[in-house]
C-alpha cells in the first residue's frame, strides 16, 4: 500500500504561521508523526506552493491512494478540481483545522466534488485518518 500525501500552498510554513489554528509542528515534523502511525505503509510526502505543481504530480501519482491538503486552493483552485477528475487514483481532501467553524470562503471547496471523503478539524490527525480510509478498503 502506497499513499502520496500532498500539501499545498503555505503549508511548508505550519509551525511557523497561526500557530493557534494549525500548531507548533512543522510540517517535516507532522509528516515523520504520520510515517510512524501508518506502519507498514509506504508514505510519500509532496508540498508546493505552485496551483501547476500540484496537477502535475497529481497527473503522475504512482499510489493506491491520496491525502491532499490543498490549502487555500480548495476553496477556488478549478485546475486542481479537474486534475483530480482526470486520475483513477482516489483522492482524499484534508484539514487540519475545521473550516466550517473559520470565514464563510473556507466553507465552500471546489474540490469536495471530486473527492472520495474529506476529513477536517483533526489537526495532524486528519491525515493519518484520510489515509486509514485507504487501509479499509
Ligand atoms: C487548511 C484550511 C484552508 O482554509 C487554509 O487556507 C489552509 C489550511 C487546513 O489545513 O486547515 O492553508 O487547508
Amino acid at each position: 500500500m502506497k499513499i502520496l500525501f500532498i500539501n499545498g500552498v503555505n503549508l511548508n510554513m505550519t509551525g511557523r504561521r497561526e500557530k493557534g489554528v494549525y500548531g507548533t509542528q512543522t510540517l517535516d515534523e507532522i509528516n515523520a508523526d504520520i510515517a510512524a502511525a501508518l506502519k507498514g505503509v509506504d508514505c510519500e510526502f509532496y508540498q508546493s506552493n505552485c496551483e501547476g505543481d500540484i496537477c502535475t504530480k497529481l497527473h503522475t501519482a504512482d499510489c493506491d491512494g491520496i491525502v491532499l491538503n490543498a490549502g487555500a486552493f480548495t476553496h477556488y483552485s478549478y485546475a486542481i478540481r479537474d486534475a483530480i477528475a482526470a486520475i483513477s487514483v482516489p483522492v482524499v481532501e484534508v484539514h487540519m483545522s475545521n473550516v466550517f467553524a473559520r470565514e464563510q470562503f473556507r466553507h465552500t471547496s471546489v474540490i469536495s466534488e471530486v473527492c472520495s471523503g474529506s476529513v477536517v478539524g483533526f489537526g495532524k490527525n486528519s491525515y493519518i485518518l484520510a489515509a486509514q480510509s485507504f487501509l479499509l478498503k
